[in-house]
């Protein structure tokens, strides 16, 4: 009997720490030895020539998911998954939906149901848009179950919460060991600019961008990290799109708080004007917070060097742009008011991240696995993932630094029938995927049962522990 499952041989181990030839022995879906040669094993993968990486853990797709009007996001837990695999990625974070004067219980019982079909690894986080004080009693069943980490939309008709109801979601998760997670841009701001737009006759895509300036999202970010401030608890800033939103994290940072800034690929490789294309196609693009201008992408690169930036998730919100079911749901000759938010990036966020970032010298190979992979499963307390090392989940991705690629919306996997980095040049591609020790893509040929991804049940981790810091030394959360 041999002693591995399978070997990885020949390859260069990258993690968020080091850079080592090694072979990877797994067993029993875990990595069980890391040496300079290890024996022959059930099945070996020659690895001569590639990089060794962990799994890609994406902390930010919307699969699946439930929306208020009764919609259900079209890519499945079974095509995100094959889009996940296709892209090196190997567990996913989504959000399990909560509507104002609804209950979370049945909600979460039917996404549950719909997550049992995944083929990577999953946990949920759990948005909450109307923390009433029967909505507070679900939430320790709910973090018991192992959500351990909540959303709030600070925007958003019909998510959007104010801000006495973030301050009771902070106070909840303090108390549960919980992260908030915050979408931050100031809603009345983007109504107004909204509605005097509407009226000056300004209503295609590209006014999207208009309603919501980085001021918009700067000014709602200073204020979650300074309402978690005042109680104590850890947040996660989602999608940062420009470097003065950064510049907010940075100072919030230096100042001791447990902040921590996440960036997607769309704010590193799209603008503002590919908004600006004729007709509706602009939907293609149209994201919140929005694209910005191009110089931005240097500046959040700086951003993400200087340790500001921690994570970089994809926010994968897919709505195909052809049909009535995607970006057209309320038509296609409607003002930007109406088109929903939200771009596909689940199988494109690596090469992205690695092509722009290792390839082109922003970052280092180790620091796109910090971002991509170890930062993400560390800040949501994902045991065993994100890294390689003995006794972690054999989660690996087998990458060819060199390899040249143009996306294409094929190369996608998912069921949305465009990319928005549609003719993109890539340098660095995924050519193997390995979940748990079996191999899920070879050559972009996804293989997986569905139903063979694991529920991520998430326990209590130290690192959100509050700093035992409170405004003239009272705790309101008791
Ligand atoms: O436009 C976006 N980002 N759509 C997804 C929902 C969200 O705000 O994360
Ligand atoms: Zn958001
Ligand atoms: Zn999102």
């Amino acid at each position: 009997m041999s002693e591995f499952d399978l070997v990885i041989r020949g390859g260069t181990v990258v993690t968020a720490a080091d850079t080592m030839r090694a072979d990877v022995g797994i067993r029993g879906g875990k990595v069980a030895a890391l040496a300079d040669s290890l024996p022959e094993s059930g099945r070996t993968i020659d690895a001569a020539g590639l990089l060794v990486m962990p799994g890609g853990v994406d902390t930010h797709c919307h699969i699946e998911q439930l929306e208020a009007n009764g919609s259900v996001h079209e890519d499945s837990f079974v095509t995100a998954s094959a889009s996940a695999f296709a892209g090196g990625t190997t567990s996913a974070i989504c959000f399990s939906s909560q509507f104002k004067g609804h209950p979370i219980g049945p909600t979460l019982d039917d996404y549950r149901r719909r997550a049992r079909a995944s083929m990577m690894d999953v946990s949920f986080h759990q948005i909450i848009t109307d923390p009433t004080d029967a909505v507070l009693k679900e939430l320790p069943g709910i973090v018991a179950a192992g959500i351990r980490s909540f959303k709030v939309f600070m925007t958003y008709d019909p998510l959007h919460v104010n801000d006495a109801e973030v301050l009771r979601v902070l106070a909840a998760a303090k108390k549960l060991g919980a992260m908030v997670t915050v979408h931050c841009e100031n809603y009345a701001a983007i109504g107004f600019l909204t509605e005097a737009l509407l009226a000056a006759g300004h209503t295609a895509p590209k006014y999207h961008a208009w309603s919501r300036p980085p001021v918009v999202e700067r000014e709602a970010t200073y204020r979650a990290m300074a309402l978690a401030e005042l109680i104590d608890t850890p947040i996660q800033v989602f999608h940062v799109s420009s470097a003065e939103v950064a510049e907010e994290i940075a100072r919030a940072k230096a100042r001791g708080l447990k902040v921590w800034g996440e960036t997607c690929p769309q704010y590193l490789a799209l603008t503002a004007a590919h908004m600006d294309r004729p007709g509706f196609e602009g939907a293609k693009f149209m994201c919140s917070p929005a694209p910005r201008e191009e110089a931005e992408h240097e500046r959040m690169w700086g951003m993400i060097r200087r340790g500001v930036l921690d994570v970089i998730s994809s926010d994968h919100c897919g709505f195909s742009y052809e049909g009535s079911a995607g970006k057209g749901q309320n038509g296609r000759d409607v003002t930007f008011r109406d088109i929903p938010n939200g771009i596909p990036g689940l199988a494109a966020r690596l090469p992205i991240v690695f092509s722009e970032g290792v390839s082109k010298g922003r970052i280092t190979a180790n620091e796109f696995v910090s971002l991509t992979a170890t930062n993400p499963a560390k800040l949501f307390g994902l045991a065993g993932k994100g890294t390689i090392a003995i006794g972690a989940d054999a989660d690996v991705t087998l990458w060819d630094p060199a390899k040249q690629v143009t996306l294409t919306n094929a190369l996608m996997h998912h069921a949305i029938d465009y990319t928005p980095y549609e003719g993109m040049a890539i340098t660095g591609w995924p050519v193997a995927t390995i979940r748990r020790g079996e191999v899920v893509m070879q050559d972009g040929k996804v293989q997986a049962a569905p139903g063979s991804g694991r529920f991520l049940a998430r326990g209590p981790y130290p690192l959100i522990a509050p700093r035992g810091i409170v405004a003239n030394g009272f705790d309101p959360v008791s």
